[in-house]
């Protein structure tokens, strides 16, 4: 196990009818800015309870954070804050408002471009406390510290570091409005960031691995549940935490990690708009076509039976199983796995593969998937 040092500072408050809790946490007699999406929450009953639980707060709202959050839509925000001397800031709504609004937070008290705080980082001396009430299971930004923006004029996608949330509410009841699509996507999400951290190299901590394990074997065994039963409470109580306890750190104490997956994902959606988790849905069956018989082989042994149960047959054969069983995972929750069944053409592997070369990145536990990996891998995906 590598050394590492972890805190998680964010306050999980966690539980039907919750969102009553704010007045408890969010700073009285300043000007709160509250973030919100694209109005979904007008119609599932959460920004009424959030109005009432904070009446008489001085609330200045923000609407309009769009999935992957834009740097233009950003720097409004920003300004409304700074007009309204905001001190603490609320997000009420998905990954893309509470990631949106990390960037909104260090950019308030900031003098210059939001954008220049993605590319050089914030200070830590100045940055807004931030609060959210989370309406979909998926990133696990609730209780992270990192945020993904995008910027309309050069088609890019990068992660910002930001803060962690001083706390989150999570109310599973809140997600019974989620359509289909959105859930699927959240599930694909949440199994990917548990497979970032874990599919790598067997043996660096027995702790981690059953965690993770745990994590992946919760979602397998809700997903087909939540299709059936999509208003049942413990169902999206299991899956709200599960995608959270995917990305909070937790199940990464002491080992390596890969996110070769989500960087290929994020330029994805840069390019052409595919949601997030639809996105990783696509490509890690293609890193495990790609990688899975390789450096990971040894990991991908241990996943197929813990995982899939699957002990019968030679290692190729019981690996190539736990690829095409992820693959049929992510197919049976609704998402299509191919590139070409998304209409997405060369050109975008291309692009991908050019983007990488010229950054001079590479990512994956082995910093092997640079951009002709990358390439490798799109091309395993078609
Ligand atoms: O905008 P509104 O109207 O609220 O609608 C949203 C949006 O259309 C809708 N929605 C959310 N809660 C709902 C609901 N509809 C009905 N009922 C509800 N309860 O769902 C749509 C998607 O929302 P969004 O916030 O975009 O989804 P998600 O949480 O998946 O966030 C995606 C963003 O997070 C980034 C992604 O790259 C993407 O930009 N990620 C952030 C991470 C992090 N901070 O750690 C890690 C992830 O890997 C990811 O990269
Ligand atoms: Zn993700």
């Amino acid at each position: 196990m590598n050394n590492f040092k972890f805190k998680n500072p964010t306050e999980l408050i966690f539980g039907q009818g919750m969102i009553k809790e704010l007045p408890k946490r969010v700073p009285a007699g300043v000007p709160v800015l509250v973030t919100f999406g694209g109005g979904s929450v007008r119609h599932n009953g959460v920004y009424e309870a959030v109005k009432e639980a904070l009446s008489g707060y001085n609330m200045v709202e923000f609407w309009g954070i769009e999935s992957n959050p834009k740097i233009e839509t950003l720097r409004r925000a920003v300004a409304l804050g700074k007009e309204h001397n905001c001190q603490f800031v609320l997000a009420v709504g998905g990954g893309s408002v509470i990631d949106g609004s990390k960037l909104i937070a260090a950019a308030i008290p900031y003098d210059g471009d939001p954008w220049d705080l993605v590319l050089k980082g914030y200070s830590r001396d100045t940055i807004l406390p931030l609060g959210t009430v989370l309406t979909i299971p998926a990133t696990g930004s609730e209780m992270n510290s990192g945020a993904v923006i995008s910027r309309e004029e050069t088609k890019e996608k990068l992660v910002f570091r930001g803060n962690f949330p001083v706390f989150s509410v999570l109310d599973p009841e809140v997600t019974f409005s989620l359509p289909p699509y959105q859930i699927a996507c959240g599930l694909a999400d949440s199994f990917v960031h548990v497979m970032e951290q874990y599919m790598t190299t067997p043996g660096q901590s027995r702790l981690m691995d059953r965690w993770a394990e745990s994590v992946l074997l919760t979602i397998i065994e809700i997903a087909p549940l939540i299709r059936q039963k999509p208003h049942d409470y413990d169902l999206m109580a299991d899956f709200m935490l599960s995608a959270t306890m995917a990305l909070n750190g937790f199940i990464a104490l002491g080992v390596t990690q890969d996110w070769a997956t989500h960087m290929i994902g994020h330029e994805i959606t840069a390019l052409t708009g595919l949601t997030h988790g639809h996105t990783l849905a696509i490509i890690l069956p293609g890193t495990l076509r790609v990688q899975g018989h390789d450096h990971k082989r040894d990991k991908m042994l241990q996943y197929a039976e813990r995982v899939w149960h699957i002990t019968a047959g030679s290692e190729e054969e019981r690996i190539d199983e736990a690829i095409r069983r992820t693959e049929e995972f992510f197919r049976e929750i609704g998402l299509k796995t191919r590139l070409e069944e998304m209409h997405i053409g060369t050109n975008v592997t291309d692009e991908v593969e050019r983007r990488f070369v010229e950054r001079g990145v590479a990512y994956g536990e082995a910093l092997d998937v640079d951009g002709p990996m990358a390439r490798r891998i799109l091309e395993a995906c078609q």
